[in-house]
């Protein structure tokens, strides 16, 4: 069993080259079920959940090819299999964006429901109305979604969930639309750069779609789709990763190709606690002043702060000068993290969906355990700034969504290495 071994105290300097964003690398290898013909995807990340996106498209016909520098090529080659079985899809939520392409091209779809995971609940009952809504018929058979139609029809859908728009609800209605017969209008859409992404590849496939980005995205049914070439943009939550490293080990960083109109709120907050962010002519640097001013905070659907920085956003605030307050309003039960930190030396206390985060004076090394990908973010942070060794386990968390995080983190100065336990 490996685990990453992170010995506190180095401040971070210098570039970190930011990889291509999984959250939009996955639907959009999806998408490729829509098309004829090839797509090319440049800037993949090397990831284990790309992997995985792989070999479920492998199993559905569609053929890939990689090359050593991030350049995935898709082509369909077979139709007859329509089942994303439980063995691949138990792995990995984001299999679920196969659901509407299947449905769309195929008229058929078999998916299993994916199951609940460390950050909470995740249902899909958003996915499965926006599809009905379409035309698609439903049943649960088994723990699989078995979705059928003989054609799917626009219409006006409203996809706002318990708690707001919903990302992969939102890309798999998207991706159905494209082919559905006439227009759809998706209501309280999901507003995250990686849905722009994947409206942006299918445009270039043939698709008619406009509002992407905003909460209205209106989409005119075509016949086909062809495979287009598309660039990957750059993960913002990757980058929102390293800005926290850099604040946490009151370094300064450049992260190459970040966008910081991907991270406004990550920003806005940063400034608040006294670090500044700002735009460079490679991305955007980082710099931190020692004192780290506590504050009040919670998690919204994009603009606002993602859900996907509460953890290390929480580590970073164990070290501010006072109290802070946490409210998770995406996944109110993902605070697996909280224990771990509080095992370094954090107080932290869980009131409900809030946690207020005291802040410490420093925080110690110690063998903690990755619970989900944003916790283990979060512990490797901790341990860059903690007295002493850390070792986390369960580092394939962090290798589901990281792309060689240790080898970025060395290169700037961190001291951390993979050691088989
Ligand atoms: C996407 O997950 C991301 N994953 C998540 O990132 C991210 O945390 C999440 O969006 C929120 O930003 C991918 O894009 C692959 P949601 P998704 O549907 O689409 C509720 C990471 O670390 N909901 O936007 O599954 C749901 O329970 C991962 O990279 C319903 O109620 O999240 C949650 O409370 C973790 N019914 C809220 O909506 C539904 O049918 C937002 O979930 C669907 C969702």
């Amino acid at each position: 069993m490996q685990c990453l071994e992170i010995i506190g105290g180095s401040r971070l300097r210098g570039t970190v080259p930011i990889s291509g964003a999984k959250n939009a690398a996955l639907p959009i290898m999806a998408a490729s079920i829509l098309t004829d013909g090839e797509t090319v995807l440049h800037n993949v990340p090397d990831l284990a959940d790309v992997r995985l996106m792989l070999t479920i498209l492998e199993r559905l016909g569609v053929k890939s090819e990689r090359d050593g520098n991030g350049t995935i090529r898709l082509r369909v080659e077979d139709e007859m299999n329509v089942h994303a079985a439980y063995d691949l899809v138990s792995k990995m939520r984001a299999s679920v964006c196969v659901l509407g392409p299947l449905l769309a091209r195929r008229k058929r779809a078999q998916v299993s429901m994916p199951g609940g995971c460390s950050i909470g609940d995740r249902p899909i009952g958003l996915h499965i109305d926006g599809l009905e809504a379409l035309g698609a018929e439903y049943e649960l058979v088994n723990g699989d979604v078995l979705m059928r139609c003989k054609k799917l029809t626009g219409r006006d859908i409203f996809l706002g969930g318990p708690f707001g728009s919903s990302v992969t609800a939102t890309a798999n209605v998207l991706m159905a639309a494209t082919l559905a017969e006439g227009r759809t209008l998706i209501e309280s859409a999901a507003c995250e750069p990686e849905i722009v992404d994947l409206a942006e590849y299918l445009n270039k496939c043939g698709a008619q779609i406009k509002g992407h980005g905003t909460p209205a995205i209106t989409i005119d049914g075509v016949d086909k789709l062809t495979g287009a070439e598309h660039r990957v943009l750059p993960d913002r939550i990757e980058a929102g990763t390293f800005v926290i490293a850099a604040a946490i080990t009151n370094g300064d960083l450049e992260l190459e190709h970040a966008r910081i109109e991907h991270l406004r709120a990550v920003v806005e907050l940063l400034r608040r606690v006294g670090v500044i962010v700002e735009r460079s002519e490679k991305g955007l640097v980082v710099s931190s002043s020692r004192r780290l001013e506590p504050v009040t905070m919670t998690t919204q659907p994009f603009p606002g702060f993602p859900t996907d920085l509460q953890a290390q956003a929480m580590a970073l605030l164990c070290l501010a000068d006072g109290n802070s307050m946490i409210t998770e309003k995406i996944f109110p039960d993902r605070f697996l993290h909280v224990a771990e930190l509080n095992r370094m030396g954090a107080r932290i206390r869980k009131e409900g969906p809030t946690v207020i985060v005291e802040g410490v004076k420093k925080l110690i090394g110690a063998p903690v355990m990755a619970s989900d990908l944003r916790a283990s973010a979060a512990l490797i942070l901790a341990g860059l700034v903690a007295k002493g060794t850390t070792r986390m386990q369960r580092v394939y968390h962090i290798d589901r969504g990281y792309e060689r995080i240790e080898e970025k983190l060395v290169a700037v100065g961190a001291n951390i290495r993979r050691v088989d336990v």
